[in-house]
């Protein structure tokens, strides 16, 4: 899509990593949904820096060598944190998203030295054979918000993720029109196979961090 594939129609959001290197995002003008970097990307991003993860001094990287996709990714964002961390990651997003999603993973190459990224289209509710054996982590952020999605969302999830898989996300609860209902709707639906757990202020990004954005880990349930 033109939109997508033209250097002149973006506008570059830097997003400052702990060890002072910065991931430069290019977002389009105009677009779809997937084109700019929402609130909840960033503070999931921010997360997956968090000690809890990644503590040079201590020698912890829990994602080092791990093998992510990242679902509804939009301009790649939470994708490229992972693998700057060295995960080996899957962006994922409409075809629609790729041009960008590429424009993305080029401009900061640089920075992934023993991770790796490729963006792929993954369409929620088909086929997920490309993505497995499970991935370790699966990552979504502010995908919660069209009703019609969903269920082929959770289906997706469900596709997806093994009994070790941990699903982190990320979503800014919206108080306006159908959001609430869309909200509750997806939670009811995933209930039916998943338990979680969410992640306290206290245990986010300390300044990349807001009371309406909540951090989820979600779980498959075991069969009995
Ligand atoms: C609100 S945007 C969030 C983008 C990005 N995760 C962020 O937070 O900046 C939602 C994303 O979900 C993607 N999406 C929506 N419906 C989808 C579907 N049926 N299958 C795959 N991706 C979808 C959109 O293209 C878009 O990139």
């Amino acid at each position: 899509m033109a939109a997508y594939s033209d250097h002149n129609n973006y506008f570059v959001r830097e997003i400052e990593k702990h060890d002072g290197s910065v991931l430069k995002v290019n977002q389009c003008h105009m677009g779809d949904v997937g084109c700019v970097v929402w609130d909840a990307a960033i503070v999931l991003a921010k997360y997956l820096e968090t000690k809890l993860f990644h503590d040079p001094s201590l020698g912890v990287n829990l994602w080092a060598g791990r093998r992510v996709v990242e679902l509804g990714a939009g301009t790649g964002v939470v994708g490229l944190m992972a693998a700057t961390l060295g995960a080996h990651v899957s962006v994922t997003d409409l075809e629609d998203l790729q041009s960008l999603l590429n424009i993305n993973i080029q401009d900061n190459h640089t920075l992934i030295h023993n991770g790796s990224i490729t963006a792929k289209v993954l369409k929620w509710g088909e086929d997920v054979s490309d993505f497995l054996p499970f991935p370790d982590y699966v990552l979504l952020a502010d995908c919660i918000y069209y009703e019609q999605s969903i269920a082929p969302l959770t289906e997706t999830l469900k596709q997806l993720a093994g009994p070790e898989t941990c699903i982190i996300c990320c979503y800014e609860q919206r108080t306006e029109g159908i959001n609430p209902k869309v909200e509750r709707q997806f939670f009811e639906l995933l209930q039916q196979s998943f338990h979680w757990e969410e992640i306290p202020l206290s245990k986010q990004d300390q300044e990349f961090s807001s009371p309406d954005i909540h951090i989820l880990h979600i779980q498959k349930n075991q069969r009995l």
